[in-house]
């Protein structure tokens, strides 16, 4: 049986994984629809890319010093009502809390730019350089209470040249990263967690 795969995806910034995802539903390459996109940033510009698609974009941002937890809870609301098979953090900068995980736990994936478990948290390209590594890459994993912690789905190696910065190193890392996520979700199957 083939069902398409329905996918909310979290955002914080430009959304070009996004968009790769998009694009590669459009052309066929996956069996999947992006049902929706959530982002943390009302002036994302992935929330932009979503719309000019047709696809339901919505803004939740978290101000500071509020309600973590219920941010957390209604967060999980806003991506329940599309009832998606698989939710696809995609440079999404929260973690995601209980009652997220409550309800998507299994079923949620993040991308990140190293080679898990190496260089966690947010400054990944910045940690490869100043640990001198000659390789890094990206990594797609199952979201869990940890940071960057879940089950990899599947990397892919990335080298660091003579000259590198941090924004130059992640934006060659971000051209594997839109082929993993693309890959994970083609490769996902219902269940499988
Ligand atoms: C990607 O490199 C993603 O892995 C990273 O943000 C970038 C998003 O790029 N996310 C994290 O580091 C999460 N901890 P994009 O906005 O162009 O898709």
């Amino acid at each position: 049986m083939n069902v398409t795969l329905d996918v909310v995806v979290l955002v914080s910034g430009t959304g070009t994984l996004l968009q790769s995802l998009i694009d590669a539903t459009e052309a066929g390459e996956v069996n999947a629809r992006v049902v929706a996109v959530v982002s943390d940033q009302e002036a994302a510009p992935a929330l932009m890319r979503a719309r000019r698609h047709g696809i339901e974009a919505i803004a939740h941002p978290y101000r500071r010093g509020t309600d973590r937890a219920g941010w957390d809870a209604q967060l999980t609301d806003i991506v329940a009502a599309f009832e998606p098979d698989l939710v696809a953090s995609a440079g999404f900068m929260k973690l995601l809390g209980e009652a997220f995980l409550a309800r998507f736990g299994g079923r949620t994936i993040n991308t990140h730019p190293s080679l898990l478990p190496s260089f966690p948290g947010m400054r990944a390209a910045h940690d490869a350089l100043a640990a001198g590594v000659k390789v890094t890459g990206a990594t797609v994993f199952l979201v869990d209470e940890g940071v960057d912690t879940g089950r990899i789905l599947v990397q892919a190696a990335v080298e660091v040249l003579d000259g590198d910065d941090a924004e130059v190193l992640h934006e060659r890392i971000k051209i594997a990263e839109r082929e993993l996520l693309v890959r994970a979700v083609r490769d996902w199957r219902p269940g499988e967690a």
